[in-house]
């Protein structure tokens, strides 16, 4: 990964063109780069093109940077302290607000986290699941965030969904997705799915009719209509820009446009 500013600048610019659409505001739920650097320069970056800019972290965001496959880089000791520099950075950007457990201008986000409860096949179970996180999975391997205790993360992540969506914000957002986005295709035979999702219809059904959940992680455009158990409805909305050789918007027939949405 380059540190070449003028080079990251060119870049960004035709990768905001080919992916964003001018609006007021923008938000954006996590994975945005490995590095702490990238992270930092794309989020002075987009503010630039928006009124405001919401963001909250992903996965890829809170790696520690151990060189190799990743670019030798800064080292942090443990992904909280990755954040902790992330939050000190941002601050110094005034129109863009990273949501790390906390909700802003009725706009609430959080990273989140997978509940391990997922079965992909009749196999799996929640203690496989939490093994296999912890030892062949990219976080699993790549972070140091809670001493990487799925249970420790699990519980904390279950809280900050519980208070945030209390709070009735017009847009949750969080880069895990809860399971009633719905899986994709592609990803219901991958061992690995059981890491994308949580149960979220408990957090759901605390928002308002006509709330927004927007999350991100999957490699697939979502966007659908969700009614919770006491019939109010709720816009899932999932946009990411996923890998070079993908679309992620041919599954579900959507473009770019559909997640161009007015807020009430
Ligand atoms: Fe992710």
């Amino acid at each position: 990964m380059t540190r070449n500013s003028a080079t990251l600048q060119k870049y960004f610019e035709a990768f905001v063109e080919r992916n964003f659409l001018p609006a007021d505001a923008c938000c954006i739920a996590g994975d945005i780069a490995n590095d702490y650097f990238t992270y930092v320069e794309f989020l002075k970056f987009i503010s630039s093109k928006y009124g405001s800019v919401y963001v909250c972290l992903g996965n890829h965001d809170i790696i520690m940077e151990l060189g190799g496959r990743y670019g030798v880089d800064r080292e942090f000791s443990t992904s909280e302290e990755k954040i902790a520099y992330f939050l000190a950075e941002v601050d110094k950007i005034p129109n863009l607000l990273l949501l790390e457990n906390r909700i802003a201008d009725g706009i609430a986000g959080c990273m989140g986290m997978c509940d391990f409860k997922y079965k992909h096949s009749l196999a799996a179970s929640e203690i496989a699941n939490k093994i296999l996180w912890a030892t062949r999975w990219f976080d699993g391997r790549h972070w140091n965030y809670m001493q990487n205790n799925a249970d420790k993360l699990w519980r904390h992540y279950d809280i900050v969904f519980r208070e945030l969506t209390a709070q009735c914000p017009k847009i949750m957002m969080s880069h895990f997705l809860p399971l009633e986005f719905g899986m994709s295709e592609r990803y219901k035979q991958d061992s690995c799915s059981n890491f994308l999702y949580f149960h979220g219809a408990e957090y759901l059904v605390n928002l308002d009719d006509g709330s927004i959940w927007q999350a991100g992680h999957t490699h697939t455009a979502i966007k659908r209509e969700y009614s919770d158990s006491y019939g109010k409805k709720h816009l899932l909305l999932c946009n990411p820009v996923g890998y070079p050789d993908e679309n992620p918007y041919a599954e579900y027939g959507l473009k770019l446009e559909d997640f161009l949405v007015e807020i009430g």
